[in-house]
């Protein structure tokens, strides 16, 4: 029986990327014919953070140059697949938008696509299908990004539930606030990443001990902000020359980094053995963490995608779209908050 091919377009302005891709997906293969992402990380670095105002206003400059270096053709497209949430909402409007505009005016059937399933999916793409099936339900899946932090249990594709939430800070959003008090840049995560990196344990005297908030509480939630807190406040009893030294900082980021690690991988695990699941995925920037990838990899067999489909990217996306093709909905709107 002949495979039936879909070229899908997949489009995701949620946050400060600009992210276009074009799969080619059929039931023996993923084909990667494009992923773009077009960065805002110099527009935000002012401000160490995302601005949606700018944010919304950078997706409208970009997005249609984006979707042509994505798609050179338009009339090769059988799908399309847009995020239209969780994020910010103006900005969400904007891939939502464009998408839009390009079913009408070409008669491409389109699907609405939640950004937390896309992180977890995009475990597919590498390797796809052999992957569909290394992956055994039920499944537990840690999403840690700049927005989300949350464990999942996934009985199969499209079939979800949330058992635990960060109730405060996302991970990622934990390492841009801590990048910020030491003066490092946007985003955090990669910038503490390579500063704990270049930490000498030996002749360091400098011992910082942080918090492992609610490591041993026997719900599967997160809290991040106290450990932001918890940064502050040692870094301003910190005598200026220390703290803006690279030793201080170099160790403030090893055990930041640290911290973060020890309460993801316990709750994760805990999660794991109490579902009885059978695989554990990891998505979201954060998994592109490669301190937090070769931690879990040594405690248990985890599956994580390549570092760039960890971070923001629309194939993941286009992939999502493939599995809800058949899907019903009445019409896309941006939902900021849209749970999964
Ligand atoms: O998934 P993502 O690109 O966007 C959201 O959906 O939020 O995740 C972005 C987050 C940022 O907070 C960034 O600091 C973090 O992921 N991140 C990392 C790394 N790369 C990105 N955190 C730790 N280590 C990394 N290598
Ligand atoms: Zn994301």
């Amino acid at each position: 029986m002949a495979t039936k091919n879909f070229k899908i377009l997949g489009i995701d302005t949620s946050c400060d990327d600009t992210c276009a891709a074009l799969l080619e997906v059929n039931n023996r293969q993923v084909k990667i014919l494009s992923n773009v992402v077009s960065s805002q990380v110099k527009l935000h670095q002012k401000y160490g953070g995302v601005y949606p105002f700018l944010a919304k206003r950078e997706h409208q400059k970009n997005l249609s140059l984006v979707f042509r270096k994505a798609a050179k053709d338009v009339f090769d497209i059988d799908l399309i697949g847009v995020t239209s949430g969780p994020g910010l909402e103006p900005c969400l409007w904007q891939g939502i938008n464009f998408a839009q505009n390009l079913s009408e005016k070409f008669e491409i059937p389109i699907v609405p696509v939640n950004h937390v399933e896309a992180h977890i999916l995009a475990n597919f793409i590498d390797g796809f299908p052999k992957s569909i099936k290394s992956i055994k339900f039920p499944v537990v899946c840690l999403v840690v990004s700049g927005g989300h932090t949350g464990l999942i249990l996934m009985k199969d594709i499209g079939k979800y539930k949330l058992i635990g939430e960060t109730r405060d800070d996302a991970a990622g959003e934990c390492f841009d606030k801590v990048a910020r008090i030491l003066d490092l840049s946007y985003p955090g995560g990669p910038a503490i990443a390579a500063a704990a990196a270049k930490l000498q344990i030996t002749n360091y005297k400098l011992q910082i001990t942080l918090p492992r908030p609610m490591i041993n509480q026997k719900n599967y939630d997160f809290s991040f902000s106290g450990l932001k807190t918890a940064v502050l406040y040692n870094y301003r009893t910190q005598p200026e020359k220390i703290r803006k030294s690279k030793k201080y900082v170099r160790a403030m980021c090893s055990e930041t980094q640290q911290a973060v690690i020890d309460v993801l991988i316990r709750k994760t695990l805990k999660a794991a053995r109490d579902y009885k699941v059978k695989s554990i995925i990891l998505g979201g920037g954060v998994a592109a963490n490669e301190e937090l990838r070769k931690q879990f990899k040594k405690k248990a067999e985890v599956f994580v995608p390549s570092k760039v489909f960890c971070t923001d990217n629309a194939a993941m996306v286009a992939l999502t779209a493939f599995f809800h093709r058949s899907d019903n909905f009445k019409s896309i709107k941006a939902e900021s908050n849209l749970r999964i």
